[in-house]
């Protein structure tokens, strides 16, 4: 039944028969390479949202990258909360206004505590899909709400401790003293300024080389879990959250964040191919599973620079929703000039613009992971996978 006449233009091979993710059947695909989940009809058929987009599109389905400052704080407020309360707002000082409230009783509404810390790895292969944003906003979301965080930078880019202010240079102890020396976590914690309750584990350029230097290491995909692990029995360390951004690629250090975590968050960026390589990611999550951490759970997937003013986001982001369900957040962050500007203040957003639609969005997506709790290891709208 597979329709290749439908060509959604996602970055998915059209034609089936994706052995690599462990599709047994090999039937009932849709026209982008999925196999057609529960409940999928067409891939089109009458999304509410594209009939939105359709009223507001300026383009015919190329996402340019948004410049204008000026769309950053309440007109983009649509775009994460197309059906919230900000929808109804029809001038810009109402939305305004909604969005300085919003900002500060959700500041100073609490988010469930989890019974013990969760251990999120924000992983994709693809690069700049937002996994570095994410990881640090939603950090810091977590953390303005009253949490206690960790962010463990796993990067050899390092921009996890750029966009906290952290000092990241060569001499700096580093996640690479605990991976490659098996140092203790504890010697390379970081308070972050500004927050109560965020710390980090910084990256410096050292991390380069272990990606090769652990090939040759005793239990090498194992080693971040051990030092984490350590650090998480100590008395004195109760975090709620622990949040690890991987590098854009499956090796070595993508492996040991996948080991020492019990949860996978997968940002996707609402683009053009923005779900090519994602059944690799799947296909070797799924093996770390098998082999290594059968604890494993694919949590969370998060659409990320929504631009609410093209079809094709909206294609992506209904593609991705058919196929995973209700593991994808129904909060989506929108591509928003303040979020991708805090970094080079040294900032997330949640400090660099709290009431920007950037910030409403992460905390929204922090509230919702926190009252959604821990899932079970089962994958949610992810059958094939599993
Ligand atoms: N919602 C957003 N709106 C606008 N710009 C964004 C948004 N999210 C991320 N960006 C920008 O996109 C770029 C890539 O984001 P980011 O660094 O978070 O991706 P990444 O997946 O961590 O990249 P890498 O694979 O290199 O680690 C950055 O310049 C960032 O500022
Ligand atoms: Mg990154």
């Amino acid at each position: 039944m597979s329709d290749t006449s439908v060509v959604t233009g996602l970055g998915w091979p059209v034609t089936g028969g994706d052995v690599a993710n462990g599709d047994a059947t090999g039937e009932g695909r849709s026209a982008v390479g999925w196999p057609l989940g529960r409940g999928t009809t067409e891939p089109t058929d009458g999304p509410s949202n594209l009939e939105r987009e359709d009223s507001v599109s300026t383009g015919d389905g190329a996402a340019e990258p948004t410049a204008n400052a000026h769309v950053d704080t309440a007109s983009e407020l649509t775009d994460f909360s197309m059906s919230g309360p900000l929808a109804d707002m029809d001038t810009p000082i109402a939305r305004e206004a909604a969005v300085a409230l919003m900002a500060v009783g959700r500041r100073t509404s609490p988010m469930p505590r989890p019974d013990r810390t969760r251990v999120m790895v924000v992983a994709n292969q693809k690069g700049g899909v937002g996994k570095t944003t994410t990881t640090v906003n939603l950090a810091a979301a977590l953390a303005v709400s009253g949490l206690k965080v960790l962010v463990v930078d796993l990067d050899p880019q390092g921009n996890a401790s750029t966009a906290l202010g952290i000092d990241h240079h060569a001499e700096i102890p580093s996640i690479y003293d605990v991976i490659v020396e098996e140092g203790p976590m504890s010697d390379v914690v970081q308070k972050v300024d500004e927050f109560d309750g965020l710390w980090c584990v910084p990256a410096t350029i050292d991390l380069a080389g272990a990606e090769i230097e652990l090939v040759s290491l005793v239990a090498r995909e194992s080693r971040m879990r051990k030092g984490l692990q350590q650090h998480l029995a100590q008395d004195d360390v109760d975090y709620d959250y622990v949040l690890i951004d991987c590098p854009p690629s499956l090796g070595l250090l993508t492996v040991n964040a996948l080991v020492g975590g019990d949860e996978v968050l997968i940002p996707i960026q609402c683009e053009y191919y923005a779900l090519e390589g994602l059944s690799q990611l799947l296909n070797n999550i799924d093996m770390v599973r098998a082999h290594l951490n059968r604890e494993l759970a694919i949590s969370t997937i998060m659409l990320t620079m929504y631009d609410g003013r093209t079809r094709l986001a909206a294609q992506v982001a209904e593609e991705v929703r058919q196929h995973f369900g209700d593991t994808v957040l129904q909060t989506t962050i929108p591509r928003s000039v303040r979020i991708s500007e805090a970094p080079s203040y040294g900032q997330t957003v949640m400090t660099y613009d709290a009431a920007s639609s950037g910030a409403l969005s992460y905390l929204e997506a922090a509230r919702e992971i926190a009252e959604r709790g821990v899932p079970s290891t089962e994958v949610k709208g992810e059958s094939a996978h599993g």
